[in-house]
């Protein structure tokens, strides 16, 4: 198959044609003929190898450049800006937001297959697009779907575990210790047991991993359930429906407007560059050669940290909580205080900042415009928009945040709230049954690169002394 390469991102328009591209990490795009077959791991059993070839080259040729450098301080700094780790699946840019396989959130939007009568794209065809760079067709996606709906059933053990979980235990902790105990069901694992290939790894990755995401809607419906619908059991999957269909149903939830929501947010949630925190801990774990149920666990793990994945959560406790204290209808000045008093007692403004981003992340974007369509005069989005007005001007002023703008955990709670699911403390389970989609497709590619195992070297302080001064000799 010949391989064009070009130096450019694509414009909107040349997107569209781009059914055969794939979009390779560092904005080097490469046309290959678009991939006819409807089943995706044939699809990807063809790019693998032609992949395989082109990262041998390439580390042939260039495997001693030098791509960057790391201060003492960088050490210190969460490992800020270190060139560290190779993404596959997406790529953060800080002022333009998050490309997957180099499409932008709307270039996805217009691009990627719809339910009928939907608008929003289907988390199936961005998952095709995250494991194989390439748009799916309608079919294509089909497949997944029905792929998925075939998988979907979960051991008993899981339920009764499930099931037996005291109602204070918070929903993440649930999720991922269900996620944990379902690798009784991984092929990997097994196949490792038996002595498998290593050039099979890939293959039993990809069956774990799609086993997985079919089961985690069933899963998060039951903790949902539990907690907030007095046990009673999600109805089976319809298998005629799509994933989030299905998810959305099995919470209890039929508003036709809040499925396409879940389709959008399922979407926007998946990947978001390799070094957060859930995706670096899935591929850190995964890279010991644990199974796709306890490296995603792992993550999950992660994504439950205030910090990451539960800052929606934070957010939406912070603005009920604002709105408790300052009652409906809040003047500039008021929420200036609040936000103020929130910074003087030594907390963060939840939804606001990002280690990467340093504009307005493009997944409170587009939240915000199915907001302005479906719920204008919400008063909760109201406040979110009045909160967009004033909160970036106050964390300048303070001087410390490097991105004043807010992320994607901004937005997300007030539309669910709106559509009826209030439950805060479930909100980040919703995040982990989206960003299985990211980092599995990431961790497929991890094993079929043949990735060793992770081992980045520390010092202590006074080695790192040693070094630092020895450096600074030499200037
Ligand atoms: C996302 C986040 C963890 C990134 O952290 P980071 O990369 O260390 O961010 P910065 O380099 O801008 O941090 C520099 C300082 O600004 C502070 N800061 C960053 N965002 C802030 C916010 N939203 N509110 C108040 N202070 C903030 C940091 O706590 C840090 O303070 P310190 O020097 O006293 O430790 C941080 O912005 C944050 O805590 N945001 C709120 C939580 C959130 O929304 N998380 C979801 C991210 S998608």
């Amino acid at each position: 198959m010949s391989l064009t390469v070009f130096r450019k991102l694509p414009s909107l328009q040349s997107a569209i044609k781009i059914n055969q591209t794939i979009f390779a990490q560092s904005s080097l795009v490469v046309t290959r003929q678009a991939s006819s077959s409807t089943n995706l791991k044939d699809v990807l059993s063809k790019i693998i190898p032609e992949k395989q070839k082109e990262v041998t080259e390439f580390r042939k040729e260039y495997g001693n450049t030098k791509v960057g450098e790391v201060t003492v301080d960088m050490m210190y700094g969460g490992m800020r800006g270190i060139r560290g780790l190779v993404t596959e699946t997406s790529v953060l840019d800080p002022d333009e937001g998050i490309r997957f396989r180099g499409f932008s959130i709307p270039e996805c939007q217009k691009l990627l297959p719809k339910a009928p009568g939907g608008e929003q794209p289907l988390p199936e065809g961005l998952f095709w697009l995250l494991v194989t760079g390439e748009i799916p067709s309608q079919e294509q996606v089909n497949d997944v779907t029905k792929e998925w709906n075939e998988r979907a059933d979960i051991p008993n053990h899981v339920i009764t575990m499930l099931n037996n979980f005291p109602s204070t235990l918070h929903p993440m902790s649930q999720l991922s210790a269900a996620v944990t105990v379902m690798n009784s069901e991984s092929k990997f694992a097994k196949a490792y047991a038996d002595g498998v290939h290593k050039s099979k790894y890939w293959e039993l990755c990809f069956e774990d991993s799609m086993d997985l995401i079919a089961k985690l809607p069933t899963v998060a419906a039951i903790i949902y359930r539990n907690l907030y619908r007095e046990g009673n059991p999600p109805d089976p999957i319809d298998k005629k429906k799509d994933w989030s269909w299905n998810y959305t149903s099995m919470l209890g939830f039929d508003n036709p407007d809040f499925v396409e929501l879940m389709r959008l947010y399922l979407t926007i949630h998946t990947d978001h560059e390799g070094g957060n925190v859930s995706a670096h801990t899935t591929h850190l774990v995964g890279s010991a050669l644990s199974d796709p149920y306890l490296s995603f666990a792992a993550g999950l793990n992660g994504l439950a940290g205030p910090l990451h994945g539960l800052a929606n959560q934070a957010f939406l406790v912070w603005t009920t909580k604002l709105q408790e204290s300052l009652g409906g209808e809040v003047s500039d000045q008021q929420l200036r205080d609040f936000i103020w008093n929130t910074l003087k007692s030594g907390q963060v403004v939840p939804g606001y900042g990002h280690a990467v981003l340093r504009k307005t992340d493009p997944r409170y974007l587009c939240q915000r415009e199915f907001a302005l369509k479906h719920l204008p005069n919400d008063p909760l989005f109201k406040l979110v928009s009045q909160l967009y007005k004033v909160v970036p001007d106050i964390l300048i002023e303070q001087g410390k945040a490097k991105n004043p703008w807010p992320n994607v955990d901004a937005h997300s709670g007030v539309l669910l709230q709106y559509y009826g699911l209030k439950e805060m403390n479930y909100y980040t389970v919703m995040f982990g049954v989206s960003r299985a989609l990211g980092v599995l497709a990431s961790l497929i590619w991890d094993r079929a690169l043949g990735l060793p195992i992770e081992r980045p070297k520390s010092f202590d302080t006074p080695h790192l002394k040693k070094i630092a001064m020895a450096a600074a000799s030499k200037k």
